[in-house]
């Protein structure tokens, strides 16, 4: 038995990730609130949804409140219970978006299908796309956006959401950002996510990743092609997963 790594910040996708098997949740929730009095641990929850739709997601699961909450796909930071998106971090997404360009040029692709008007957000424009398409569409309405020399990133996810987001503006970077204000090493940083919309929590630093066992096939393919020791694919699902995962980085017994 060797000795535990200190967990100073634990970071988590909700959908399909943190929310999805309520047994494993309560479990993890128990945990994390030990961890949270005992050795000071942060939580954040890093999600696609808009903050009015966490917030209803938040109630029904009864989720932990959270030390920051990430929303929008990253590009939407809220500090402890601040109701502005952080000021410094709209700053960083503000430069050379266009957003109504973006909209203009995305609307000549019959194929894209617009989201719900509330899933549509300042830094965040989302489209429904069919899996079938989209290996053909992604390309090319990348190349326009280079063209128009517009500051985007386009991230698919679960076969079927394509959003666009000012490059920089994605929920790993989000992260950076808040390891950065609050001095946290990445080594003492857990991230763990399902889908497309969380490959970025894997990419920029060396946080230790888990992978849910459920993981949809666009995150898998990544982690076949980015091996690395500090990543971790479970076996168990959702938070089941997360469970697995730190025991497997000695995080907990
Ligand atoms: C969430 C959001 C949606 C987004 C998707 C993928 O489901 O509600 O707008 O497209 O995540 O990021
Ligand atoms: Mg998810």
């Amino acid at each position: 038995m060797g000795l535990l790594t200190h967990l100073s910040l634990l970071v988590t996708d909700l959908d399909h990730t943190l929310v999805g098997d309520d047994r494993s949740l309560a479990q993890l929730n128990h945990l994390l609130d030990r961890y949270r009095q005992t050795y000071g641990t942060k939580i954040v929850y890093a999600t696609g949804r808009s903050k009015t739709s966490y917030q209803e997601l938040a109630i029904a699961k009864s989720l932990l409140t959270p030390d920051a909450l990430i929303v929008s796909v990253g590009t939407e930071i809220y500090l402890n219970a601040a109701t502005e998106n952080e000021p410094a971090w709209v700053d960083r997404l503000i430069a050379n978006w266009h957003r109504d360009r973006i909209v203009a040029i995305a609307s000549r692709f019959a194929d894209l299908e617009p989201q719900p008007p509330a899933e549509q957000r300042p830094f965040k424009v989302s489209y429904y796309l069919s899996a079938s398409v989209a290996a053909a569409v992604v390309p090319q309405l990348q190349e326009l956006l280079l063209q128009q020399d517009l500051n985007a990133e386009i991230i698919y996810s679960g076969s079927r959401d394509l959003d666009i987001l000012p490059s920089g503006g994605d929920k790993g970077q989000a992260v950076q950002f808040l390891r950065d204000r609050w001095q946290i090493d990445p080594l003492e940083t857990v991230v763990c996510g399902d889908s497309g919309n969380d490959i970025s929590l894997f990419k920029y630093g060396k946080e230790r990743g888990i992978i849910v066992g459920n993981a949809q096939s666009e995150l898998r393919l990544w982690y076949e092609l980015h091996p690395v020791n500090y990543h971790y694919l479970a076996v168990a699902e959702c938070a089941g997963g997360i469970l697995e995962g730190l025991k497997y980085f000695r995080f907990v017994e």
